[in-house]
């Protein structure tokens, strides 16, 4: 059966690109990205998704009058299109319980810092600012509490004297679209198992 995969997008489309990467050269096989879903009516990551091919959506906050409004908007189209995985990357919006829970323990995010350190926005800047010597991102499962949901994997790099916010996500964002693909390969290969707070990576 295809997993039919729909991705949330709000900026450069880094993630998504290399899960379209992905699927392309077939390191994971049976998905599809079935539509990329935009708040930001430029973002680059809806060129991504046009220059290869998928339908690419903006869906403007500005038309709704709440958050409910917009997501339940969302989630007509990601029943429309079938979809069996969603995928936020590089979304900024926050989602609401109602999304979550039509989609439970089938949205993802990747957030680029060592949860449960440096929740919300900037967190690379975060990072360098309290001082870490080692940080990272990690692709967790999205539930109501930001930035809280059961952790899928985590991948670490070091913080370089000098660093600043910009050098180290730069770095990161290497790792950060290497993780996201793993994970996506493994949720479409069926080695997700997730107990409460603890995933676990059948073999
Ligand atoms: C990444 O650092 C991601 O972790 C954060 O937004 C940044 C850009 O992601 N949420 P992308 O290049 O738009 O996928």
């Amino acid at each position: 059966m295809t997993v039919k995969i729909s991705v949330l997008v709000s900026g450069n489309g880094t993630n998504l690109q290399s899960v379209i990467d992905a699927i392309e050269n077939g390191d994971i096989d049976n998905a599809e990205i079935a539509c990329v879903i935009s708040d930001k009516e430029g973002a680059f990551a809806l060129t991504r998704a046009e220059k290869h091919g998928i339908e690419g959506i903006y869906a403007n906050p500005k038309l709704c009058a709440s958050r409910q409004d917009y997501d339940n908007i969302l989630i007509g189209i990601l029943k429309e299109k079938e979809t069996d995985l969603v995928l936020l990357a590089g979304y900024l919006r926050i989602v609401s319980d109602s999304l979550i829970e039509e989609y439970k323990n089938r949205i993802i995010n990747i957030h680029p810092s060592l949860l449960p350190s440096f929740k919300g926005l900037n967190a690379q800047k975060q990072a360098i600012d309290y001082g870490v010597k080692y940080t990272g991102c990690t692709v967790h499962f999205v539930e109501p509490d930001l930035d809280a949901g059961p952790i899928i994997m985590q991948k670490v790099i070091p913080v370089f004297d000098g660093d600043t916010a910009e050098t180290l996500a730069k770095r990161l964002l290497v790792e950060e679209n290497k993780a996201y693909r793993e994970v996506v390969k493994l949720f479409v290969d069926g080695k997700l198992e997730v107990n409460g707070r603890i995933v676990k990576i059948k073999d």
